[in-house]
């Protein structure tokens, strides 16, 4: 791994005082512990055809979509009084592929999440053609939300970080999991090779809309709701259980270290911040709304994906 870590490019983000350095593998950037979970997975990771994968770019509504699904999925052993989601970060409830060296596969349970981008998943996934469901966001919140992520990850106030620098960062490509219209663009060209295995979900839609892209999510998984489902109000379950409102308010989710074996890495209450759609208005400048929404203009021109 060391020889491996020591030909690629590597990146220290100044904003974060260089507590944070990334590393670029296979076109986009990662955080060294993952990239060689990554690594790993992809010499010896063994995707189930059954299995379903939970994909997105960090900060794109992954804690939402794993929550959702682990309900969705589970609903016959747990309802919403008795869901591991209570005492548990939905994180942990998903096993992902960068963090298997820690996080075994679940035997009974279809769902395995990651951060990667489609060309970076082992080959055994893509060989398997299982289901993928991709969820992502409005760039502008998704850099906001990366603004106040980062800091708590490195240990640094987030007063102490210029937002203006995480801008140019990531509008030039560098930021954990970036370029970020290139990991959209990744899962979206394999959604128009493979019709039907791919799905995606828009985090603001699915704010908006709930009950409708849950139903979808349930379908897509295999798990779709009966009438009688319905009519008992269980979509409407679901949907609370997984709320911003109540996870973020959950005792187990107000602290509490995500990795054991990282300790201090990432706290349980990071992945809660706000989760509104529109905090960049908050943030940005004309000038800066301007230059990103022209660069994604750019990026997307001629895709067929339409991110407005
Ligand atoms: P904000 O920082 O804008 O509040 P990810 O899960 O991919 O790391 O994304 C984190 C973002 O999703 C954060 O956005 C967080 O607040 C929001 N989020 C977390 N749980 C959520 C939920 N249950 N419903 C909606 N948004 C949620």
């Amino acid at each position: 791994m060391e020889e491996i870590l020591k030909t690629l490019p590597q990146h220290t983000c100044s904003w974060l005082k260089g507590r944070c350095t990334f590393y670029k593998y296979e076109g986009f950037w990662h955080f060294q512990n993952l990239l060689e979970g990554a690594i790993l997975a992809q010499q010896t990771f063994k995707a189930r055809s059954s299995d379903i994968l939970l994909c997105s770019c960090p900060k794109s509504g992954t804690t939402w979509l794993k929550a959702l699904a682990f309900a969705i999925v589970t609903r016959n052993q747990f309802d919403e009084s008795s869901s591991p989601l209570l005492t548990t970060l939905p994180h942990l409830c998903i096993p992902s592929i960068e963090n298997m060296i820690h996080e075994p596969m679940k035997e009974n349970l279809p769902l395995v999440a990651t951060h990667l981008p489609y060309a970076t998943l082992p080959k055994s996934i893509l060989a398997s053609n299982c289901k993928i469901v991709y969820i992502y966001r409005n760039i502008k919140d998704v850099i906001v939300s990366y603004y106040h992520f980062m800091p708590k990850v490195s240990k640094l106030p987030v007063e102490d970080v210029s937002f203006e620098q995480v801008f140019d960062e990531v509008y030039q490509g560098i930021s954990w999991g970036g370029p970020y219209w290139d990991h959209i663009l990744g899962y979206w060209k394999a959604s128009q090779e493979r019709p039907g295995s791919v799905i995606f979900l828009k985090y603001e839609d699915m704010k908006r809309n709930a009950r409708s892209n849950v139903t979808r999510l349930a379908e897509f998984l295999g798990y779709p709701f009966s009438a009688e489902e319905e009519k008992a109000g269980i979509v409407e379950n679901i949907i609370k259980l997984c709320s911003f409102e109540n996870l973020s308010n959950l005792e187990v989710n107000k602290s509490r270290n995500h990795h054991q074996n990282e300790p201090g890495f990432m706290e349980n209450e990071y992945f809660f911040r706000k989760a509104t759609d529109g905090d960049w208005k908050n943030y940005f400048t004309d000038e800066m709304k301007n230059k990103i929404d022209k660069l994604m203009d750019e990026k997307l021109s001629g895709t067929g994906l339409v991110l407005k």
